[in-house]
């Protein structure tokens, strides 16, 4: 991974003499930056010699922490050129399959590759596909940008069964336009009891698939995960004003002989 660090400029709250109010200067800002030059926010300056050590700083009247990016920083920067599947949706794959590290794992199509790089640290390895080169290309870099190398890319399409070797994969992620398409390719490519997690945007896109079920696949479940962000401080507690935005449907599928 390349040298990157989580700058946070710490909330700045000063105290009107005059009322006894508090007032917000500045609420909590987080950057995710390299470390090999000098740092330039919105009104302050971060020297390059602070980045490079860890810990906690103030430069005027502002307060800094720095301290080393995780995987999760660096997946929040990867570059998006398709919609990607967000955290809150993979979370939930990773809960319901119980992927780990002796499932082998295919994905498609790759889009940007945030489904593939994401089950990469949980899978033994990653198999993602795509037809779309200019895709592929985005999905590789930010392979490389998150330093893996148990997820792998390849251009195939989804929905030719006869591309795909039989049995190799324990869950097989579809993310396609027309997912229906590729229930073929599901039926060959899964070892039995595997998973077969159809994401999709809209409900008629999952019911297409459902109809063509062969008989040895079964649905577990259709979820729509729904998360509910609230604001905590010493003042409030109330929920966040943020619509629920829809991500997606996530059908669980097995097959079971
Ligand atoms: C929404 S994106 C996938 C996003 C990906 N799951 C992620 O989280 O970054 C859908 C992708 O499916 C690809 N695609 C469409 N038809 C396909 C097919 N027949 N075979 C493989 N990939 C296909 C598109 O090129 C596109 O990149």
């Amino acid at each position: 991974m390349v040298d990157k660090k989580v700058l946070l400029r710490l909330p700045r709250v000063v105290v009107d003499e005059d009322t006894g109010r508090r007032i917000v200067l500045n609420d909590l800002e987080e950057y995710f930056i390299p470390v090999n030059k000098d740092f330039h926010g919105n009104g302050f300056v971060v020297k390059q010699d602070l980045l490079e050590k860890n810990g906690f700083f103030s430069v005027g009247k502002d307060s800094f922490a720095v301290f080393p990016g995780s995987f999760n920083d660096f997946f929040g920067n990867i570059k998006r050129k398709a919609q990607i599947i967000t955290p809150k949706d993979l979370g939930s794959i990773v809960a319901y399959t119980g992927i780990g590290k002796d499932f082998v794992v295919m994905d498609a199509g790759s889009g940007s590759g945030s489904s593939a790089c994401f089950l990469s640290r949980f899978a033994g390895k990653v198999f993602s596909f795509d037809v779309n080169e200019e895709n592929l290309s985005v999905a590789r870099k930010n392979a490389s940008f998150l330093g893996l190398n148990n997820v792998f890319f390849e251009e195939k399409d989804v929905y030719v069964e006869g591309l795909f070797e039989e049995g190799f994969c324990d869950v097989f992620l579809l993310d396609v336009p027309e997912p229906w398409r590729a229930v073929g390719t599901a039926k060959k490519v899964l070892k039995q009891g595997g998973f077969f997690v159809v994401y999709a945007p809209h409900i008629s896109q999952v019911q297409e698939v459902v109809k063509v079920l062969p008989k040895n696949f079964v649905v577990q479940k259709t979820i729509e995960v729904i998360e509910r962000e609230w604001n905590v401080s010493e003042k409030s507690l109330r929920p966040a004003t943020k619509d629920f935005g829809h991500t997606g449907f996530l059908c669980f599928i097995r097959k079971v002989f």
